[in-house]
């Protein structure tokens, strides 16, 4: 049986991801098979201020961009999510605290929707098409951008919302400290901030001793210039390898995940 979007199987060929970020909010369909975008992403500007209502015009926009409709679509947020709703919003609209998300979406797109937290997304996907598939034990995913996002594995099982960004780093929250919006804002140099993000990563490997450390985000394109100054932790550091489509691509995994659930 096809699904009628080119594949077999309910869900297995493509399921929507769609990441929701600080500067835009990027959608495709994905083929699930390959850990791959199927068709080139749409992106949008994520308006400003980031409200609720502004945000979810956006989605909607990127998801009707592609004429999908019915099947599941996965979404994004930079925050705590639990059954749907977002519970923090740290870098975002406080208007977010208590929205919904999953429903008012699901009720805009006729479709299941199912929403997890953007780093939790992103390391979903490394660790299923990434740097960190196979690897056993303690796995910490990083996402480095306007605030930190993390995602703890242990034997490739996920502890959703870890929120490790905003652990205490020098009197300050983590994520003030040592992210990428941090070294640009500051003007540090690679050097002064590679020491900050050496000293979050000796920390976090005092509490959880993990076997790999991925770091994700933009700034993972340039890994090169950082992770060499990177010393004295034991872990094995490395970047992430889906770069700017891990979180779609780990949105859509958990929306087929949810289906197959449902089904
Ligand atoms: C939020 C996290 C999010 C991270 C990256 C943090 O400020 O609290 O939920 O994953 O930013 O967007």
């Amino acid at each position: 049986m096809t699904d009628g979007q080119g594949g077999t199987g309910a869900f297995a060929a493509k399921v929507f991801g769609v990441d929701i970020g600080g500067s835009g909010i990027k959608g495709a369909p994905v083929d699930l098979g390959r850990g791959e975008l199927a068709e080139e992403r749409r992106k949008v500007l994520t308006p400003h201020p980031a409200t609720p209502d502004a945000v979810l015009d956006g989605v909607v926009e990127v998801v009707r961009h592609f004429d999908w409709s019915g099947l599941p679509v996965g979404v994004t947020f930079p925050g705590v999510v639990r059954n749907g709703v977002t519970l923090t919003a740290a870098n975002v609209d406080k208007g977010w605290i208590g929205t919904d998300l999953a429903s008012r979406l699901g009720g805009r797109l006729g479709c299941p929707v199912t929403v997890l937290n953007d780093a939790d997304a992103a390391g979903v996907a490394e660790v299923a098409f990434g740097a960190a598939r196979g690897v056993k034990g303690t796995v910490i995913v990083l996402t480095l951008g306007t605030g930190i996002g993390s995602a703890v594995f242990t034997d490739g099982q996920l502890v959703p919302n870890t929120e490790l960004g905003h652990l205490e780093l020098d009197g300050h929250e983590a994520e003030k400290r040592a992210s990428t919006k941090v070294k640009e804002d500051e003007d540090l140099s690679w050097s002064h901030w590679a020491r900050r993000v050496r000293k979050y990563l000796q920390h976090l490997e005092m509490l959880f001793s993990p076997e790999l450390f991925v770091l994700g985000g933009g700034v993972s394109r340039k890994a090169h210039k950082f992770l060499p100054l990177i010393e004295g932790v034991r872990a094995e550091i490395v970047p992430a390898r889906l770069q700017n489509n891990a979180g779609i691509v780990g949105a859509a995994m958990a929306a087929a995940a949810a289906a197959g659930d449902a089904g």
